[in-house]
């Protein structure tokens, strides 16, 4: 049988390694990666993360090591978690001048500060008994305002341990306001804010519990995102920069493409995505199972995470993408 024969022939650009790594759009690099870490206070050896293999909980000095071998890896900076020994209901080791991310912040900065920037997540529910991103009212529900009084004192403690960014999290109303004032008020002008912007209540953060320890009574739905929503996300954005946001993230990345490159094609600052425990615990699960390739996945979310828009990638893979990148 007579077929037409093309006359168009996109899988030109395709013949070859060298054609396709002359034609690649998107090209991702250590630099643009974010390691996330957790410490826990009160442990002599790491703890492993059952839900994320490969993951662990960090003592002070194993935390140290991290850093310097992410550094090592030509990674950009690192989000680090303090996981404290006591829980209550107002999560006062979140303020504790010596609590255990304070520590950890000073303990990082001086080992690798100049290489890397340090961040610090600033949200209350590793430290709350009930496992919530802030305090409760009388009648059970999260109250927002008390919640910012607690937000700007944890920005100040944090930036006295020197961090060089922090990361509000929770997803109160008037969050970053709160935090930029509370900096600028003491003194830490240049101290910068990476907003959690678009933040969904999401079943992908399943892991992250396990990770930080946290039992979470009921749900974060009154304050985290609808997974149905897009337009709040844009709303966010909006009052994220005008507050004063330096960074603005979208978290969950891969469940959330569409939202990543709507905030992208809008965002005067760099967009960030959080591969979050979920994603990565899927992914390990598969490989372990030898049901998908482990490093081809790797690179491949990560690849369309920043095509989506990102500009900078936080992942639990920081480490290893960086030393695959440099092949
Ligand atoms: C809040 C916070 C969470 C994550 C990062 N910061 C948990 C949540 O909001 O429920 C999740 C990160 C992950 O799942 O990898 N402190």
């Amino acid at each position: 049988m007579d077929v037409q024969v093309p006359v168009v022939r996109p899988r030109r650009l395709r013949t070859t390694p060298a054609v396709r790594r002359l034609v690649a759009e998107t090209r991702l690099h250590p630099a643009e990666l974010i390691l996330p870490l957790f410490v826990r206070e009160g442990i002599t050896q790491p703890v492993p993360i059952g839900a994320m293999p490969g993951v662990v909980q960090h003592t002070r000095d194993t935390l140290r090591k991290a850093a310097v071998q992410a550094a090592e890896a030509g990674v950009g900076g690192l989000m680090l978690f303090g996981i404290p020994e006591v829980q209550d209901a107002i999560g006062s080791e979140g303020t504790n001048p010596d609590g255990i991310l304070q520590q950890a912040i000073r303990d990082v900065v001086a080992e690798v500060g100049d290489q890397l920037v340090v961040m610090s997540d600033l949200c209350l529910d590793e430290y709350t008994d009930h496992g919530h991103c802030g305090v409760l009212a009388a009648d059970g529900t999260v109250d927002n305002d008390a919640t910012l009084v607690r937000y700007a004192e944890m920005a100040v403690v944090q930036a006295e341990a020197g961090v060089h960014m922090v990361g509000p999290s929770g997803m109160m109303d008037g969050q970053i306001a709160v935090v930029r004032d509370a900096l600028d008020a003491a003194g830490f002008q240049d101290t910068a804010v990476l907003a959690y912007t678009a933040k969904y209540a999401s079943a992908f953060f399943g892991p992250f519990r396990e990770a930080v320890g946290s039992s979470l009574r009921g749900d974060r739905k009154s304050y985290q995102q609808d997974p149905a929503n897009a337009r709040e996300a844009l709303r966010e954005l909006e009052l994220d920069l005008a507050e004063g946001a330096d960074l603005v993230m979208v978290k969950p990345a891969m469940a959330y493409l569409d939202i990543l490159r709507q905030v992208a094609d809008v965002s005067p600052v760099p967009v960030v995505a959080y591969q979050v425990s979920g994603e990565y615990s899927m992914v390990e699960a598969a490989a372990a199972n030898g049901w998908i390739d482990r490093e081809r996945t790797i690179m491949e979310t990560l690849t369309s995470i920043r095509r989506a828009g990102a500009n900078q990638v936080l992942t639990y893979w920081a480490v290893e993408a960086a030393a695959m990148l440099r092949g």
